[in-house]
């Protein structure tokens, strides 16, 4: 007999966790000099907000995202494989220090990684 699993959502911890972890991860990015030019023009309170929608959706929370689709947000500016690499691993070390287990971390990169050509767009695709 198997029962239903809690999403990834339930399991780290709901609204919380994710508004927690996407406060610690914005800090982080925007403190990386590599990274930090990209979103010079950008009001990170409204970021943070999409970024809470987005994560929840991608980690199966009973959550709608009403941003701009991914592709279209990350057109034109110039956004790299290194630099998406960078906002992965600080995405890494964000959940290491949350405390979450090894299997949530890897589920978790591995939902965002899905939108990588999304991101990158023309750039870097070929790698
Ligand atoms: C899988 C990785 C990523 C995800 C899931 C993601 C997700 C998002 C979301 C949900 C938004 C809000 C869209 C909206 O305003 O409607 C956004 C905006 C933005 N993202 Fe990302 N992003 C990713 C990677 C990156 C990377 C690598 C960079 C740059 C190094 C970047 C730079 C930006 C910038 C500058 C904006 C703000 C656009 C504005 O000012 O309106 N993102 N992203």
């Amino acid at each position: 007999m198997t029962y239903p699993q809690p999403s990834l959502y339930e399991r780290i911890g709901g609204a919380e966790t994710v508004a927690t972890l996407v406060e610690h991860f914005y800090e982080r990015v925007t403190a990386d000099p590599e990274l930090a030019p990209f979103f010079a023009k950008t009001d990170l309170k409204k970021l943070r907000a999409m970024q809470r929608e987005f994560f929840s959706v991608a980690l199966g929370g009973p959550v709608t995202y009403f941003g701009r689709p991914l592709a279209y947000a990350h057109r034109g500016r110039g956004i790299e494989r290194h630099h998406f690499q960078r906002f992965v691993e600080h995405l890494l070390e964000t959940l290491a220090h949350q405390g979450l287990d090894e299997r949530d971390v890897h589920d978790i990169i591995e939902r965002i990684n899905v939108y990588s050509s999304d991101i990158l767009g023309g750039h870097g695709t070929s790698g």
